[in-house]
């Protein structure tokens, strides 16, 4: 059976660990050829190398989200190798690979502040804008952000991620209308609070099972959980729905 993506291209920004790996494994089962964008080289190859064994068409690269040089390195990579672009997720963040801290706001580092805005934000705008010729001379493009359930409901601590992921929700509808002539869609996922830790210790899993209390359905988030929102933003079915943000954390906030 033909996947929903078959023919189609998809990059994955930060896709070498967690959440971002399951995208890409997803979008590559229902047919997409895969560039996965990772800061973490070996992890990028890794993933590549898996999807390549099991079948699929993947390229792994080393990219940092926040250089306008190497997101442009990145879009030409696809354009070369796979001769389009059609979805960009843009996974990327400062979370858990490359760890935050999780401070009251007012022992935030200034340099922590600014790096979390320069990789989560202004890495989601500089990937988009490195995509987007390539989508417009298409006529054809599906961008996906990442948010976070956090941005809607607020969170006891980590004001700079919570803030970044706010600025996501902006981004999403404003670069949806602009880009809209050009019939490139423009959505954005919040994920909520998801076990994507390869090597959780005690207390994150105390905090994962804490979130999964606190739910409408009452058990721990996976990656897998969140790879259909992804596939539906990616695919014809959303070809009309643009600027919007679908929750998905089994009803944890409820908008
Ligand atoms: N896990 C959760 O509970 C949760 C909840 C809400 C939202 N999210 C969001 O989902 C996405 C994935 O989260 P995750 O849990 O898999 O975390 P993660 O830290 O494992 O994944 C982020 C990925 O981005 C990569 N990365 C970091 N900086 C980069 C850069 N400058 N350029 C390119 N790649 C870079 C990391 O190496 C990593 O592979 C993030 O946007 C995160 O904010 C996660």
């Amino acid at each position: 059976m033909k996947g929903r993506l078959e023919g189609r291209v998809a990059i994955v920004t930060g896709g070498g660990h967690g959440i971002g790996k399951a995208y890409a494994t997803r979008l590559a089962s229902e047919g997409a050829k895969i560039v996965i964008a990772e800061i973490d080289e070996k992890a990028a190859q890794a993933v590549a190398q898996e999807l390549t064994a099991a079948g699929y068409e993947a390229l792994g690269m080393r990219t940092d989200v926040s250089d306008p040089a190497s997101v442009e390195k990145m879009a030409a990579a696809a354009i070369e190798r796979f001769g389009r672009i059609d979805v960009l997720v843009n996974n990327a963040a400062i979370f858990a690979t490359v760890p935050m801290s999780r401070s009251p706001f007012d022992q935030i580092t200034v340099d922590e502040w600014d790096r979390m805005m320069t990789v989560n934000l202004k890495g989601t705008w500089l990937a988009s804008c490195a995509v987007i010729p390539q989508m417009r001379n298409q006529g054809y493009g599906k961008i996906i952000n990442i948010s976070s359930g956090t941005a809607l409901k607020g969170s006891p601590s980590r004001i700079h991620y919570v803030t970044s992921k706010a600025g996501i929700l902006g981004f999403t509808k404003t670069l949806a209308n602009e880009v809209g002539k050009d019939n490139i869609c423009v959505n954005c996922v919040a994920p909520g609070s998801t076990l994507s830790e390869e090597n959780p210790d005690e207390g994150i899993i105390k905090m994962r099972n804490q979130a999964a209390s606190s739910r409408a359905l009452k058990r721990v988030q996976s990656p897998d959980d969140l790879t259909g929102a992804i596939v539906f933003f990616a695919s014809a079915d959303s070809d009309f729905i643009t600027g919007q943000t679908l929750v998905v954390d089994g009803g944890s906030c409820l908008h």
